[in-house]
Order: C-alpha cells, then sequence, then structure tokens
C-alpha cells in the first residue's frame, strides 16, 4: 500500500476515506481521481491541497487513456474504487450513466490494472498489488421481514443501480477468477456521516427539517436499512486491504436496522433539541409527508457480518445514537458546505421529483 489510487475521491464516502487513510497511513502516496459530477466536491477535501503525497486529477474512470498512464506515471499498487453514479431515484430517471460509470468505468479500471499488474513475472509486485472494488448491499435485493444478506446469498438486484453494481461485482470477480487480479469485493449497507450529498435520506431530511419544509417519506415510511456510520465503514474498508484474502468478498453492516419513518423522526426530534425552534413553534415531525413510492421500492436490506468480524476483526465502533447525533451536528455546523453543494441543478431535479 504506497501508491494508492482512489477513485471518487470527492463523494461522501470517498472523502470520509481520504481523511481517514491520511491520518492512519501518513507515508502513502495517494492519487484521487473523480470527474467532478454533480455529487463530488474538492471542499470534501479542504486542507489536503498543499500535502505533496496527494494528488488531485479531475477525469474520468471511463477515460482508458488517463487511467493507463495513472496507473504507469504514479506506480500504483492498490486500487480503492468507489467512483459510481450512487442515486438509486436518479437510475430509475436515467440510468444510461449508471451503465457508463459503474460498469465500464469499473472494466476500464481492470484492465488497467490487469495490464500493469498481471504480466509483472515478480510473485512479490503481484502479491503486494489490491483491487478493493467497493459495492452495495443493494445487489442482493430485497428481504422479507426475516433473514440476512451472506456473501453467499444469489444476487437478484433490482433497479438499474443495484443492476449496475451487481455487473461491476461480477467483473471484478471474473478478473480475479481468469486472470489472478488480486480483487477483493466489499459489499455495504447504507452509510450516513459528514459530506453526504443532501439528496440522500438523512442529510435531505436534515436540511428540509432544519427550515421548516415538508418531509417527503416514501410510501408507508416502513422501508427497512441496516445504517452504517461512515467511519466505520471507511475502516472496514482498511482492513479489509490489509487483511482481505483476494477473491474474496466481505459483507459490511452496522447490526442497525432502522425504518425509514423512524429515521425521519430521530432527526425531527434532534433537530428540535439542537437547532432554533419553527417560527410557529410546530414539532418538527409535523412536516411528515408521506409520498408516492419509489417504483420497485426494495422493503428491507440486512447484513449478516459475521464474515468480516471473524475473519478480519472489523465491528462497526458507532452507534446509531452517537453516530446520527454527530450528523445532524455536523450539518448544523457546516451550513456553508450545503450550500454551496446545493447548485441549481440539484434544485431543479429536487422540484422536479417532490414538486414545489
Ligand atoms: N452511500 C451509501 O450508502 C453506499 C453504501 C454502500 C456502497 N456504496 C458505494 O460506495 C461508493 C461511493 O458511494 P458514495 O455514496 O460516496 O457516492 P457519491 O455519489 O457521494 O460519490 C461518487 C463520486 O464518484 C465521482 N464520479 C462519478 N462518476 C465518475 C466517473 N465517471 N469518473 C470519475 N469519478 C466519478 C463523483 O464525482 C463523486 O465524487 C459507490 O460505489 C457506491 O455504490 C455507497
Amino acid at each position: 500500500m504506497k501508491n494508492v489510487l482512489i477513485t471518487g475521491g470527492c463523494g461522501f464516502i470517498g472523502a470520509n476515506f481520504i481523511h481517514l487513510i491520511r491520518s492512519r497511513h501518513p507515508d502513502c502516496r495517494l492519487v484521487n481521481l473523480d470527474k467532478l459530477t454533480y455529487a463530488g466536491s474538492l471542499k470534501n477535501l479542504s486542507g489536503l491541497e498543499d500535502d505533496p503525497r496527494y494528488r488531485f486529477v479531475q477525469g474520468d474512470i471511463c477515460d482508458g487513456e488517463l487511467v493507463n498512464c495513472l496507473f504507469s506515471e504514479e506506480k500504483i499498487d492498490t486500487v480503492v474504487h468507489f467512483a459510481a453514479e450512487s442515486h438509486v431515484d436518479r437510475s430509475i430517471d436515467g440510468p444510461a450513466e449508471f451503465i457508463r460509470t459503474n460498469i465500464m468505468g469499473t472494466f476500464t479500471l481492470l484492465e488497467a490494472a490487469r495490464k500493469m499488474w498481471i504480466p509483472d513475472p515478480s510473485p512479490v509486485t503481484r502479491h503486494a498489488s489490491r483491487f478493493l472494488h467497493v459495492s452495495t448491499d443493494e445487489v442482493y435485493g430485497s428481504l422479507g421481514e426475516t433473514g440476512y444478506f451472506k456473501e453467499t446469498t444469489p444476487y437478484d438486484p433490482r433497479s438499474p443501480y443495484s443492476a449496475s453494481k451487481a455487473s461491476s461485482d461480477h467483473l471484478a470477480s471474473a478478473y480475479h477468477h481468469t486472470y489472478g487480479l488480486p480483487v477483493v469485493i466489499t459489499n455495504c449497507s447504507n452509510n450516513y456521516g459528514p459530506f453526504q450529498f443532501p439528496e440522500k435520506l438523512i442529510p435531505l431530511m436534515i436540511d428540509n427539517a432544519l427550515h421548516g419544509k415538508d418531509l417527503p417519506v416514501y410510501g408507508d415510511g416502513k422501508n427497512v436499512r441496516d445504517w452504517l456510520y461512515v467511519e466505520d465503514h471507511c475502516s472496514a474498508i482498511l482492513e479489509v486491504l490489509q487483511k482481505g484474502k483476494p477473491g474474496e468478498t466481505y459483507n459490511i453492516g452496522g447490526n442497525n436496522e432502522k425504518q425509514n419513518l423512524e429515521i425521519v423522526m430521530t432527526i425531527c426530534d434532534l433537530l428540535d433539541e439542537m437547532a432554533p425552534p419553527l417560527p410557529d413553534g410546530r414539532k418538527r415531525t409535523s412536516l411528515i409527508r408521506f409520498v408516492t413510492d419509489r417504483p420497485g421500492h426494495d422493503r428491507r436490506y440486512a447484513i449478516d457480518a459475521v464474515k468480516i468480524r471473524e475473519e478480519i476483526g472489523w465491528e462497526p465502533s458507532v452507534t446509531f445514537e452517537e453516530g446520527i447525533r454527530k450528523t445532524v451536528r455536523w450539518y448544523l455546523e457546516n451550513r456553508e458546505w450545503v450550500e454551496a453543494v446545493l447548485d441549481g441543478s440539484y434544485r431543479e431535479y429536487y422540484s422536479k421529483k417532490y414538486g414545489k
């Protein structure tokens, strides 16, 4: 882990990962390749600009020439691949970009790694390299009221987003089996925490509730997700990078199932406590509005994280109560960041999605 290529490092999880790896491994060279789509912001990494062991490259993971060039110029030995189109609703409205970035982009990176690492006759070099492909639990489909996703659960993706991620997982796995590329895959549950773009459930609800706007909740609000604080996800990735076996998949979860409605109500209560009251003195839970459900909305995701605990020794360290409190505080203390990432294009998307 000397020269690490991080893709999508200006997004939510990638930026948190860069901060973590920088603090734990100050000697690593970090190369962050990010296209800076609407979801990526350089503000997420402010403070790193002058670090001589950090380089930012604005570019597309589908650009084979650029990716090959970075691999050889920077002697990349480790890839942590976050870059993706990641919002399910956007994938329903326009799947094409998801197919391009998530599938073709992953393919481009795998090809570059194969060309760079596999012809190398030195077993030391090959042994020392890693391609960690960051994926989601959504590839496994939807659960009923019981059961958990294990690493052996058959794939059953049900949205263009999860289908594109599933496809990229299969490619990554095939590159291990066919070419011996040292690939490791992680499938993680829903993340929350600082730097998450305010279109995802938790930051969206914080922002709307703070300003006394409606809180749109899909369907009956009873869809269940297994929530993990983002720093815990990042520490799991670091552990897997160092202890994970090539060709293996590790599920990462928070052991923390919550219904969407429960999450929204918790945010309302925390804001009533931590932020100025609404002008009319109402409780923020009164802003909740049930809206037409997302097409094909998966009912429940839940992770069985026994393998990563037993083989890697990783467990989440932040409880939901601590994590959600820290997250609400972060969004209250970083209003400038929120304003800066919410540019015109997002506002337009939001009003198309939820009306005025
Ligand atoms: N957010 C979650 O809850 C969650 C859970 C499990 C897995 N994941 C996975 O983790 C990864 C990161 O998710 P996130 O929530 O941080 O996403 P995000 O949308 O916040 O960030 C994605 C980043 O990728 C960049 N990007 C997009 N297309 C690109 C391209 N063609 N070339 C280069 N850069 C590009 C964007 O500019 C952005 O910085 C994704 O692969 C996602 O599938 C996310």
